[in-house]
């Protein structure tokens, strides 16, 4: 990715200066001031209906965004979202050096909601593209914007912060395991943690053998990389929390399914089955650079899942970090056997609450699509109430599904503790059963699938690794952490 756009707080328009205004009324406002016909122009425009108006004048240009307003506040605020997203060929097309974000009597927090649909919009993962089109080569991205209007300096930098680590997720998730295998990952997760102020340590392949992680270590078998474990830690004086938050992230950095090999197409995107993981370390960045008072620990199992020599196969049997033993079902059902690992070793920390991140099932696609994290949780109503919300303001919408004992009957073996799979039916629901075996503290589990590893650009969430769940983690630990205060 090119270097996002700086983003500086100014306290007026200059004249001659390229803007955005956001509007909730067909009204053309004064300090825009554009001629005359001009304006006749924008607001004939507006009162046809249109969303949006360009106006090109001599010596600047004038994009007026009308809010499309729902009675739903949040869903208001995700069409600006994706109104600005929208804008993005037409910005570069006329290679703004830099633009001017503003906004007319309209909500708080629009400009802050423009500004991120805009900068989530114009990332692009080029680094391997030696050649540029022309167009890429005549018009840039302006390398400024300036937010006028009702926006503090710390909403600035939480949305500039939440936005950087959306782009390192989507980095992540978009480099090939050619490029970034397990250790690799943990070492990028590494150097976040030393810019983003958050403590990172690596466990090697002879630490996890001493703990005992029989399912990495069985995921791992089939690999010629090793595995690796890391621990994250954001631990600040002032932690309102007297037990952590664990963020469990699933770091599978390729899946071809090992043995129980994936057919066909189901492989194509499988370098982002670690958009957990990914997602886990930029959520660290947002809170630590924002300075949340919240004591959080990060745990992220990685290895790549392959049919190698000594790979694990359909009916071994392993032992887990608790003592536990599951039998092998299907080698295609990985993450669930790192996951467990990372969630039995959670509980040395008496974690007040554990959510685990993952791109876990097939069934939560068929289940949800593409427009809603599959969520099953155990912890108390009000903390999935405040995931909700989150989900809601930041458009990473969760819906939940049963958590029913009943579920975890599918999962039986006759000769081990637990199975790693359940049959076809209810699969999301089974996967997040076998998760909730490995802990007794309040658990979240939240599948990606559908939503963490796109085909094709959804507005500002863009193909391949959008980064989901991270602004949803992110802004739920930013509130929880509010109402502690
Ligand atoms: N990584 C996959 C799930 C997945 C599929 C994520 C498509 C994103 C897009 C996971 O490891 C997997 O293969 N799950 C199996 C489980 C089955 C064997 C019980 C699945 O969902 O088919
Ligand atoms: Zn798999
Ligand atoms: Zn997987």
């Amino acid at each position: 990715m090119d270097m996002r756009p700086e983003i500086i707080r100014t306290a007026k328009l200059t004249p001659g200066q390229s803007v955005v205004c956001i509007v909730d009324k067909n009204e053309i406002p004064q300090f825009l001031n554009l001629e005359n016909t001009e304006k006749e122009y924008a607001l004939k425009q507006l009162q046809s209906g249109e969303n949006s108006v360009f106006i090109n004048s001599y010596n600047k240009c004038t994009y007026i965004v009308k809010l499309k307003e729902d009675g739903l506040h949040y869903k208001t605020r995700e069409e600006l979202r994706k109104a600005a997203s929208g804008l993005k060929k037409l910005i570069r097309s006329n290679n703004h050096s830099e633009i001017i974000i503003t906004s007319d009597k309209v909500y708080k927090g629009a400009i802050a909601d423009f500004t991120e649909g805009f900068l989530l919009g114009i990332y692009s993962f080029d680094k391997y593209r030696t050649r540029k089109d022309k167009e890429e080569e005549r018009n840039k991205y302006p390398s400024k914007l300036f937010l006028s209007g009702d926006i503090t300096q710390a909403e600035i930098k939480w949305l500039t912060d939440l936005t950087d680590a959306v782009y390192f997720t989507r980095d992540m998730i978009n480099e090939p395991v050619n490029v970034l295998n397990a250790t690799a990952l943990a070492e990028e997760i590494h150097k976040l943690g030393l810019k983003g102020g958050f403590n990172v340590d690596i466990l090697k392949k002879k630490q996890i053998e001493a703990l005992k992680m029989g399912g990495l270590l069985a995921v791992n078998r089939g690999s010629v990389d090793p595995p690796v474990f890391s621990i994250l830690e954001w631990h600040p004086e002032n932690s309102l929390n007297k037990n952590p938050v664990v963020l469990v992230g699933k770091g599978i950095v390729y899946d071809t399914g090992g043995l129980n090999i994936k057919p066909d197409n189901y492989m194509a995107q499988m370098k982002g089955d670690m958009a957990g993981a990914a997602t886990v370390a930029g959520v660290f960045y947002a809170i630590a650079t924002n300075n949340i008072p919240l004591h959080v620990i990060g745990l992220i199992p990685a290895t790549d899942n392959r049919p190698g020599g000594n790979a694990y196969t359909q009916g071994d049997i392993i032992s887990m970090h608790n003592g536990m033993t599951v039998e092998v079902g299907n080698t295609d059902a990985e993450g669930r056997l790192i996951l467990a690992d990372a969630i039995s070793y959670a509980s040395r920390y008496k974690p007040e609450l554990i959510i685990d991140i993952a791109t876990l099932t097939g069934s939560a696609t068929v289940a949800f699509g593409n427009k809603a994290i599959a969520a099953m949780s155990n912890a108390g109503r009000e903390y999935i109430s405040l995931l909700e919300e989150s989900g809601n303001e930041v458009y990473e919408r969760i819906a939940e599904m049963p958590f029913w004992d009943e579920y975890g009957e599918m999962i039986k073996s006759d000769i081990a503790d637990v199975k790693n799979v359940g049959g076809r039916e209810a699969g999301a629901i089974t996967a997040g059963k076998f998760l909730e075996r490995f802990t007794d503290y309040p658990f979240i589990h939240l599948d990606i699938a559908g939503t963490g590893l796109l085909k094709d650009d959804d507005h500002y969430r863009l193909k391949e690794g959008p980064g989901s769940g991270l602004r949803l983690l992110a802004t739920f630990l930013r509130k929880y952490a509010e109402i502690k205060q």
